[in-house]
Protein backbone atom coordinates (compact mmCIF):
# COMPACT_ATOMS: atom_id res chain seq x y z
CA UNK A 1 0.00 0.00 0.00
CA UNK A 2 1.08 3.11 -1.00
CA UNK A 3 0.45 6.24 0.60
CA UNK A 4 1.43 10.05 1.67
CA UNK A 5 -0.22 10.98 4.92
CA UNK A 6 -2.76 10.06 7.51
CA UNK A 7 -3.56 6.59 6.06
CA UNK A 8 -7.14 6.73 7.26
CA UNK A 9 -7.86 4.18 4.32
CA UNK A 10 -5.10 2.18 5.10
CA UNK A 11 -6.52 1.68 8.43
CA UNK A 12 -10.10 0.66 6.71
CA UNK A 13 -8.07 -1.89 4.80
CA UNK A 14 -6.08 -3.35 7.66
CA UNK A 15 -9.47 -3.15 9.73
CA UNK A 16 -11.56 -5.05 7.23
CA UNK A 17 -9.08 -8.00 6.59
CA UNK A 18 -8.87 -8.65 10.31
CA UNK A 19 -12.95 -8.40 11.06
CA UNK A 20 -14.11 -10.63 7.20
CA UNK A 21 -11.22 -13.31 8.08
CA UNK A 22 -10.12 -11.92 4.02
CA UNK A 23 -7.84 -13.21 1.79
CA UNK A 24 -5.82 -10.61 1.11
CA UNK A 25 -3.11 -9.27 2.93
CA UNK A 26 -0.99 -6.25 3.70
CA UNK A 27 2.41 -7.09 2.81
CA UNK A 28 4.10 -3.70 3.31
CA UNK A 29 3.63 0.27 3.55
CA UNK A 30 5.71 3.01 1.64
CA UNK A 31 4.95 6.29 1.71
CA UNK A 32 7.33 9.22 0.26
CA UNK A 33 6.09 11.18 3.13
CA UNK A 34 8.69 10.09 6.20
CA UNK A 35 6.33 12.19 8.85
CA UNK A 36 3.27 10.36 7.24
CA UNK A 37 0.89 9.43 9.93
CA UNK A 38 0.11 5.79 8.01
CA UNK A 39 3.58 4.90 8.65
CA UNK A 40 2.62 4.93 12.36
CA UNK A 41 -0.57 2.94 11.55
CA UNK A 42 1.37 0.48 9.98
CA UNK A 43 3.54 -0.16 12.42
CA UNK A 44 1.38 -0.76 15.17
CA UNK A 45 0.00 -3.10 13.03
CA UNK A 46 3.48 -4.86 12.57
CA UNK A 47 3.59 -4.26 8.69
CA UNK A 48 6.41 -3.34 7.21
CA UNK A 49 6.77 0.04 6.20
CA UNK A 50 9.32 2.24 3.70
CA UNK A 51 10.30 5.40 3.03
CA UNK A 52 10.94 6.25 -0.43
CA UNK A 53 11.53 10.34 -0.12
CA UNK A 54 10.48 12.21 -3.20
CA UNK A 55 11.38 15.77 -2.16
CA UNK A 56 15.17 16.97 -3.00
CA UNK A 57 15.12 14.08 -5.83
CA UNK A 58 14.67 13.80 -9.19
CA UNK A 59 11.04 13.08 -10.65
CA UNK A 60 13.37 10.25 -12.55
CA UNK A 61 15.03 8.84 -9.89
CA UNK A 62 12.21 9.04 -7.26
CA UNK A 63 10.38 6.44 -9.45
CA UNK A 64 13.59 3.94 -9.93
CA UNK A 65 13.73 3.69 -6.47
CA UNK A 66 10.53 2.95 -5.77
CA UNK A 67 10.14 1.05 -8.85
CA UNK A 68 13.11 -1.07 -7.18
CA UNK A 69 11.98 -1.20 -3.89
CA UNK A 70 8.44 -2.37 -4.97
CA UNK A 71 9.52 -4.52 -7.23
CA UNK A 72 11.56 -6.77 -4.42
CA UNK A 73 8.46 -6.81 -2.96
CA UNK A 74 6.91 -8.55 -5.59
CA UNK A 75 3.03 -7.83 -4.54
CA UNK A 76 0.42 -9.08 -5.85
CA UNK A 77 -1.84 -5.56 -6.00
CA UNK A 78 -0.26 -2.08 -5.45
CA UNK A 79 -2.87 -0.27 -3.50
CA UNK A 80 -2.53 3.93 -3.71
CA UNK A 81 -4.49 4.76 -0.43
CA UNK A 82 -3.59 8.40 -0.53
CA UNK A 83 -0.52 8.34 -2.52
CA UNK A 84 -0.18 12.11 -3.65
CA UNK A 85 2.69 11.30 -6.30
CA UNK A 86 2.16 11.15 -9.42
CA UNK A 87 3.44 7.39 -11.09
CA UNK A 88 5.76 7.58 -13.67
CA UNK A 89 4.98 5.33 -17.14
CA UNK A 90 7.98 3.57 -16.58
CA UNK A 91 6.60 2.57 -12.94
CA UNK A 92 2.90 2.10 -14.39
CA UNK A 93 4.29 -0.28 -16.97
CA UNK A 94 6.04 -2.24 -14.73
CA UNK A 95 3.11 -3.48 -13.21
CA UNK A 96 0.63 -4.10 -15.75
CA UNK A 97 -3.04 -5.09 -14.21
CA UNK A 98 -1.95 -4.90 -10.66
CA UNK A 99 -2.22 -0.87 -9.36
CA UNK A 100 -5.55 0.30 -8.14
CA UNK A 101 -6.07 4.47 -6.70
CA UNK A 102 -8.84 5.91 -4.77
CA UNK A 103 -9.88 9.09 -5.93
CA UNK A 104 -12.30 11.63 -4.06
CA UNK A 105 -14.86 12.17 -6.44
CA UNK A 106 -16.95 10.48 -8.98
CA UNK A 107 -14.90 10.27 -11.85
CA UNK A 108 -14.68 10.57 -14.61
CA UNK A 109 -15.70 14.53 -13.34
CA UNK A 110 -13.11 16.18 -10.86
CA UNK A 111 -9.49 14.53 -11.92
CA UNK A 112 -6.63 15.69 -9.77
CA UNK A 113 -6.59 18.24 -6.99
CA UNK A 114 -9.74 20.19 -4.81
CA UNK A 115 -12.23 17.69 -5.79
CA UNK A 116 -14.80 18.63 -2.52
CA UNK A 117 -14.21 22.06 -3.19
CA UNK A 118 -15.12 21.93 -7.14
CA UNK A 119 -18.14 20.05 -6.08
CA UNK A 120 -19.61 23.04 -4.13
CA UNK A 121 -18.60 25.31 -6.45
CA UNK A 122 -20.17 24.03 -8.85
CA UNK A 123 -23.08 23.34 -6.72
CA UNK A 124 -23.06 19.49 -7.69
CA UNK A 125 -25.79 16.97 -6.55
CA UNK A 126 -24.43 14.23 -5.69
CA UNK A 127 -20.63 13.44 -4.82
CA UNK A 128 -18.55 10.56 -3.93
CA UNK A 129 -15.21 8.62 -4.47
CA UNK A 130 -13.87 5.99 -7.07
CA UNK A 131 -11.94 3.18 -7.19
CA UNK A 132 -10.06 2.87 -10.77
CA UNK A 133 -7.33 0.87 -12.26
CA UNK A 134 -4.31 2.82 -12.73
CA UNK A 135 -3.05 3.31 -16.17
CA UNK A 136 -0.39 6.50 -17.40
CA UNK A 137 -3.43 8.73 -17.99
CA UNK A 138 -4.11 10.55 -14.69
CA UNK A 139 -7.46 9.46 -13.06
CA UNK A 140 -8.90 7.86 -15.98
CA UNK A 141 -8.19 3.93 -15.73
CA UNK A 142 -11.06 1.54 -15.95
CA UNK A 143 -13.53 3.03 -12.90
CA UNK A 144 -14.25 -0.58 -10.46
CA UNK A 145 -16.51 0.75 -7.98
CA UNK A 146 -17.89 4.16 -6.84
CA UNK A 147 -19.85 5.17 -3.55
CA UNK A 148 -22.40 8.00 -4.39
CA UNK A 149 -24.10 10.20 -2.20
CA UNK A 150 -26.61 12.78 -2.40
CA UNK A 151 -25.57 16.35 -1.11
CA UNK A 152 -27.93 17.84 1.18
CA UNK A 153 -29.10 21.72 0.86
CA UNK A 154 -27.79 22.33 4.37
CA UNK A 155 -24.15 20.59 3.33
CA UNK A 156 -21.43 22.36 3.66
CA UNK A 157 -17.16 21.74 2.40
CA UNK A 158 -16.27 19.93 5.51
CA UNK A 159 -19.57 17.83 6.08
CA UNK A 160 -19.06 16.36 2.24
CA UNK A 161 -15.56 15.77 2.83
CA UNK A 162 -16.57 13.63 5.88
CA UNK A 163 -18.83 11.60 3.87
CA UNK A 164 -16.30 10.71 1.33
CA UNK A 165 -14.08 9.98 3.60
CA UNK A 166 -17.02 7.87 5.49
CA UNK A 167 -17.69 6.53 1.90
CA UNK A 168 -14.12 5.80 0.96
CA UNK A 169 -13.18 3.31 4.11
CA UNK A 170 -16.30 1.28 3.06
CA UNK A 171 -15.76 0.92 -0.81
CA UNK A 172 -11.55 0.49 -0.86
CA UNK A 173 -11.58 -2.77 1.31
CA UNK A 174 -14.71 -4.37 -0.38
CA UNK A 175 -12.88 -4.07 -3.73
CA UNK A 176 -10.00 -5.05 -2.54
CA UNK A 177 -11.69 -8.33 -0.88
CA UNK A 178 -13.33 -8.70 -4.25
CA UNK A 179 -10.01 -8.26 -6.58
CA UNK A 180 -8.46 -11.17 -3.91
CA UNK A 181 -11.39 -13.73 -4.11
CA UNK A 182 -11.33 -12.90 -7.90
CA UNK A 183 -14.67 -11.43 -8.25
CA UNK A 184 -13.24 -8.56 -9.65
CA UNK A 185 -9.91 -9.06 -11.93
CA UNK A 186 -8.37 -6.73 -14.13
CA UNK A 187 -7.00 -8.15 -17.22
CA UNK A 188 -5.19 -6.09 -20.06
CA UNK A 189 -6.60 -2.68 -18.55
CA UNK A 190 -10.19 -3.96 -18.63
CA UNK A 191 -12.00 -4.58 -15.40
CA UNK A 192 -14.06 -7.77 -15.40
CA UNK A 193 -16.48 -8.46 -12.97
CA UNK A 194 -18.43 -12.39 -12.54
CA UNK A 195 -21.16 -10.57 -13.81
CA UNK A 196 -20.11 -8.87 -17.37
CA UNK A 197 -23.50 -7.20 -17.14
CA UNK A 198 -22.52 -5.13 -14.81
CA UNK A 199 -20.44 -1.46 -15.75
CA UNK A 200 -19.10 -0.64 -12.85
CA UNK A 201 -18.80 -3.69 -10.83
CA UNK A 202 -19.87 -2.19 -7.14
CA UNK A 203 -22.09 0.72 -6.71
CA UNK A 204 -21.98 1.54 -3.22
CA UNK A 205 -24.89 4.00 -2.59
CA UNK A 206 -25.40 6.13 1.22
CA UNK A 207 -28.44 5.51 2.72
C1 LIG B 1 -8.41 10.22 0.39
O1 LIG B 1 -9.56 11.01 0.49
C2 LIG B 1 -8.12 9.87 -1.05
O2 LIG B 1 -9.27 9.74 -1.84
C3 LIG B 1 -7.30 11.05 -1.50
O3 LIG B 1 -6.49 11.36 -0.41
C4 LIG B 1 -7.17 11.01 0.81
C5 LIG B 1 -6.21 10.23 1.65
O4 LIG B 1 -6.71 10.03 2.95
N1 LIG B 1 -6.53 10.72 -2.66
C6 LIG B 1 -6.26 11.58 -3.64
O5 LIG B 1 -6.62 12.73 -3.62
C7 LIG B 1 -5.45 11.00 -4.77
N2 LIG B 1 -5.41 11.91 -5.86
P1 LIG B 1 -6.02 8.98 3.93
O6 LIG B 1 -4.51 9.24 3.93
O7 LIG B 1 -6.62 9.30 5.26
O8 LIG B 1 -6.35 7.60 3.46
Amino acid sequence: ILISGNGTNLQAIIDHQKTHQSLYEVDAVISNNPDAFGLTRAKQENIKTFVTPSKNITKDLFSTQLCQLVSALNPDLIVLAGFMKILSPAFIKSFPDKIINIHPSLLPKYKGLRTHERVMENNEKIHGATVHHVTEELDAGEIIGQFIFKIENNDNLDMIIKKVHQGERLLFPKIIEMLSNQSIKIEDGKVISQSNEIKVPINLLAP
